[in-house]
């Protein structure tokens, strides 16, 4: 299995991304969109394949509403405390451009802020493989960020941090014609806004604790010198007081 070098070391991580990274309001509504986008409804008997499953955050709450859940990851760490979570779903480790399952097996496949750590060049193998085995009718959800956001993000001023997204999240045009080409049709997407509250304190503690992946891919002496500059950045911007932040997450909607 080969490594993405923007996917981080997740054997370092999970405990971490475990503990702190549970679903937060935003995950609440985008579990809750997901929901109702791919129409997932106990009598509907829907099977469902995560793919970049991680610590289980989205597959554990779906898995009560679903028939068949399984939840697929490259990290075996992220995936044992999945399983650890969620006894409902059946967990593969494996990589998303290879998925070792049958083709048509799955009604909805869902991928959440996954494709931005896969290679450039692997994504189209990765999207053709979810339509591999998808249903025909059914749908493949994506979950990322627009590149534009992250531009106005306060994650921006760690240093290196925008260069290194802008380099693994790209614009979701383009990723809407890589579905294309991977055989969907009716690709579309939208965005989900939510209002919150930020503090430079938290925002540290966060890149402190590397619950952000650009953070955490970042060379061990520069992450600590840009913790520094960090800080000093964030408070001459934004000051010590809670600030308003209009957060957002874009959700691609693929039809097979
Ligand atoms: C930011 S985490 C998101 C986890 C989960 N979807 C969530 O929202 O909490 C990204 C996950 O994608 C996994 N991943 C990265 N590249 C992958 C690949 N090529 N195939 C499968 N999983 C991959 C990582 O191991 C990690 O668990």
């Amino acid at each position: 299995m080969s490594k993405s070098p923007w996917t981080p070391d997740y054997s370092k991580l999970a405990d971490t991304y475990d503990k702190y990274r549970r679903l937060k309001p935003i995950d609440r509504l985008i579990l809750d969109r997901l929901i109702r986008l791919a129409d997932v409804r106990r009598e509907r008997e829907v099977s469902l394949l995560e793919i970049g499953c991680g610590t289980g955050n989205y597959i554990t709450p779906l898995s009560w509403f679903i028939e068949k859940g399984i939840g697929l990851d490259v990290s075996k760490r992220m995936l044992q405390r999945a399983f650890e979570r969620c006894r409902e779903a059946l967990f593969i480790l494996a990589d998303a451009a290879a998925v070792p399952l049958i083709p048509e097996a799955f009604d909805v496949v869902i991928a959440v802020l996954v494709i931005h750590q896969i290679w450039k060049d692997k994504r189209p193998t990765v999207f053709r493989e979810a339509f591999r085995v998808l249903k025909p009718g059914g749908k493949l959800l994506t979950v990322t960020f627009d590149p534009d956001f992250l531009r106005e993000h306060p994650y921006s001023l760690f240093p290196g941090v925008l260069e290194l997204d802008l380099k693994r999240f790209c614009p979701v045009s383009e990723l809407e014609g890589l579905l294309r080409q991977a055989g969907f049709r009716h690709v579309n997407s939208e965005e989900i806004l939510m209002e919150m509250k930020y503090s430079s304190k938290g925002l540290l503690e966060s890149a402190r604790k590397k619950l952000i992946s650009t953070v955490a891919l970042l060379p061990e002496e520069k992450f600590k010198s840009g913790l520094g500059e960090f800080k000093r950045r964030l408070l001459s911007k934004y000051g010590e007081d809670e600030f308003p932040f209009t957060y957002k997450r874009t959700i691609l909607v693929a039809n097979k």
